[in-house]
């Protein structure tokens, strides 16, 4: 996107951007000249990744708060992140999910229509919304049949925005994430959940604090080596994804779904080989059961983005490179 493409959209709303992907697609959106303001409510965002525009402190649970704080500021788009999303949690407490990433996001889809803003709206959605599809790459069309929670409230929280879009005209992106991974490649954010529960952070971790017990869930699964497999996206290449999705809302109204992949899957056993060879260290690992929720093999169809949004990732293929700003990031924090 060229600075001269900007003219209309300088103000963006990026709601749960604190975490660890809206704290990149904020920095992602000052280094083109837009001005992000982050929503949190910091449950799993940090305050010093809110560096690159200003703060609005409000939970999207509480609606009325909400559209107090919205009221008067001056945005021309939304991106909105703010979800819970581990897997295994959501099977544990699926209220938790169903309250927040549903809720929440009717709470902020019925205050902007209040407040009449009608501005496109690029969704974080994911690859969980698929559950198992028996394909090898799986596409936009593939059914949505979620497996878990997690899955099943994303998937709704996609129709809701669909209904919105058509009621109010809104442009809208739902952007599938696949695994996201990685860090800022100058590392000044990264990913800091507490507690990690996602494969490269906590097999890095166990590296730096080898109090860090590190397992493999599952090695009984239908792959070639027994471990699960996934499509690992760099988050700065996703990132730009939602870049090109507020572009392309521009001229393309929607509502539009993208994968965002890169249609290589690697297994958990590879993520370890690839670790070892990055960090020149022996990763040790316990065996234990599946984790509650897993997908045996989730790879995207990425093509979509590339063809039609214009999405130009610069780490598609680059495993190490994933791992390797995901290690220096961990190293200095
Ligand atoms: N895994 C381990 N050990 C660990 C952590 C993970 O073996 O300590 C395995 C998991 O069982 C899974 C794979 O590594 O097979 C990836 O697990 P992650 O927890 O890193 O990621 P998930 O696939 O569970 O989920 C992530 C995001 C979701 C998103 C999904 C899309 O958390 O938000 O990717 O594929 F929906």
């Amino acid at each position: 996107m060229k600075e001269s493409q900007n003219n209309q959209m300088r103000n963006v709303l990026v709601v749960g951007g604190a975490g660890y992907i809206g704290s990149h697609v904020s920095k992602a959106l000052a280094l083109k000249g837009l001005k992000p303001i982050v929503v949190d409510n910091f449950y799993s965002g940090h305050r010093d990744f809110v560096k690159w525009g200003p703060l609005i402190e409000v939970d999207i649970k509480e609606r009325e708060k909400l559209a107090a704080a919205l009221r008067g500021v001056e945005f021309d788009a939304v991106i909105h992140l703010a979800a819970h999303i581990e897997v295994g949690e959501s099977v544990q407490n699926p209220e938790k999910y169903f309250l927040n990433n549903v809720g929440g996001t009717e709470n902020l889809l019925s205050v902007l229509e209040e407040l009449g803003r009608n501005v496109p709206f690029v969704f974080s959605s994911t690859a969980a919304v698929y559950g198992q599809p028996e394909v090898d790459l799986i596409s936009e069309s593939a059914p949505l049949k979620p497996i878990n929670p997690y899955g099943e409230s994303k998937m709704q929280a996609e129709s809701r925005i669909r209904a919105w879009s058509e009621r109010v005209r809104a442009p809208v992106c739902l952007l599938r994430y696949f695994n996201v991974a990685g860090a800022d490649p100058e590392c000044e954010i990264g990913e800091a959940h507490d507690p990690e529960t996602h494969l490269i952070p906590r097999l890095l971790m166990s590296l730096l604090k080898p109090s860090t017990d590190f397992k493999v869930f599952g090695e009984d699964y239908p792959t070639p080596d027994g471990t699960c497999i996934r499509d690992y996206v760099h988050v700065w290449d996703l990132a730009q994804a939602h870049l090109a999705a507020l572009h392309y809302l521009k001229t393309h109204p929607g509502p539009h779904v993208f994968n965002v992949g890169y249609s290589k899957g690697f297994s958990v056993k590879e993520i370890i080989q690839a670790a070892e060879k990055v960090c020149g260290l022996r990763v040790p690992y316990t065996k234990a059961e599946r984790r509650a929720g897993d997908p045996a093999i989730l790879v995207a169809d990425g093509s979509r983005a590339l063809r039609e949004l214009g999405w130009h990732p610069e780490f598609a293929g680059r495993l190490d490179q994933i791992i390797a700003h995901a290690w220096a990031w961990h190293k200095s924090n």
